[in-house]
């Protein structure tokens, strides 16, 4: 018999050819691995390290993840998190365990600070993926979640100033402005996203994922974003590896980022191509005149992780960018590949 090469098992893997793959012990990983955005170099820390614990993926994603809820200094996630444009923080996650194909999610859920625990048990406790606003939050309330304000002090003198200045510079816009044919639409006030994106490796090649996010800052009421969407920034398939992303969610949920990364990663694709596949989706599909700038380029950021089975992992950006990563040789931060070799305007 011939054996199979890491690639080859991979490829049929990836195939299909294996219903139910189980990776022989000479595939094991030398140490699990987990990728995140760069403002998770220690959420990848304790995700590896509850690997080596032995939990799943899935359960090692949202214990990493969950620092990050957890600090108010990061506006972009969890308790801290900026507002809606009324002055609400609105949460969204989802998360996705490979070896069982489940996911849950999440969406506009207020006053529970950490919605990635919450998207877990959907996934475990119900036959649906997804619940939002006030269903959610009653769901939440029934598995023992605490409420409480997220709006921290800073967050809400930001959504002050941003209250005090908006005038032409929130997220209504006239039919005029928009479409291929809408007019040159400059904003004058970046609005600022940020999420944690984190995907998981065990040892045994089981996969795992999650990302959170409290959204786009003071976005309209009930506006949801790419985070809680399967398939858009965060998705995971056993037989192939992870794919999510941060940055600008629409941009994310019109290329399907998450499930396009793994599908190109399922046609042989390695982690860091496929993300900057997903980033060359979003530049070919970004054709309205207000989101391109003087150079015809995207005006916004976007940046996609991935990893696959093999323990190979990447990241690629709109603009250029660094990401988090752990794996045998410890937690830090790695530059992206970058499609425009600058940062981001
Ligand atoms: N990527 C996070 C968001 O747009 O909500």
């Amino acid at each position: 018999m011939v054996p199979l090469s890491r690639r080859g098992f991979l490829g049929s893997a990836a195939a299909g050819a294996l219903a139910a793959p189980t990776v022989p012990a000479w595939l094991r990983l030398a140490s699990p691995v987990a990728i995140a955005s760069a403002n998770g170099v220690k959420a990848v820390e304790l995700a590896v390290q509850r690997m080596n614990e032995g939990w799943r993926p899935v359960d090692a994603a949202v214990a990493g993840v969950e620092l990050v809820e957890n600090d108010p200094e990061d506006d972009s996630v969890g308790i801290g998190g900026l507002p809606n444009e009324d002055g609400v923080v609105e949460l969204d996650a989802c998360v996705m365990d490979g070896p069982s194909g489940l996911g849950g999610a999440v969406a506009a859920l207020q006053n529970i600070k950490n919605p990635a625990q919450v998207a877990l048990k959907i996934m475990r406790h119900t036959d649906h993926v997804l619940l939002v606003g006030d269903g959610a939050l009653r769901f939440a309330r029934a598995h023992g979640f605490t409420e409480e304000n997220l709006l921290t002090e800073k967050s809400r003198k930001k959504w002050l100033e941003w209250r005090e200045k908006r005038s032409s510079i929130d997220d209504w816009i006239s039919p005029e402005e928009n479409g291929e044919h809408g007019k040159e639409w400059f904003r004058k006030f970046k609005h600022k996203t940020g999420t944690i994106h984190l995907g998981a490796v065990a040892a045994n090649g089981d996969v795992g994922s999650c990302t959170t996010t409290s959204g786009l800052a003071f976005k309209l009421a009930g506006r949801v974003g790419d985070s809680p969407l399967l398939g858009c920034g965060n998705y995971c398939d056993n037989d192939v590896g992870t794919g999510g992303g941060t940055g600008r969610g629409e941009a994310c949920i019109l290329a399907n980022g998450g499930s396009f990364i793994v599908h190109q990663m399922s046609l042989g694709r390695s982690p860091t191509d496929a993300c900057m596949d997903a980033v060359k989706r979003v530049v070919r599909l970004t054709k309205v005149k207000r989101l391109l700038d003087a150079k015809g380029r995207p005006d916004f950021q976007i940046q996609f992780y991935a990893t696959n089975k093999a323990g190979q992992f990447g990241a690629a950006a709109m603009f250029a960018d660094r990401f988090a990563v752990c794996d045998g040789s410890g937690a830090r931060l790695a530059d992206m590949a970058c499609h425009y070799d600058e940062p981001v305007k």
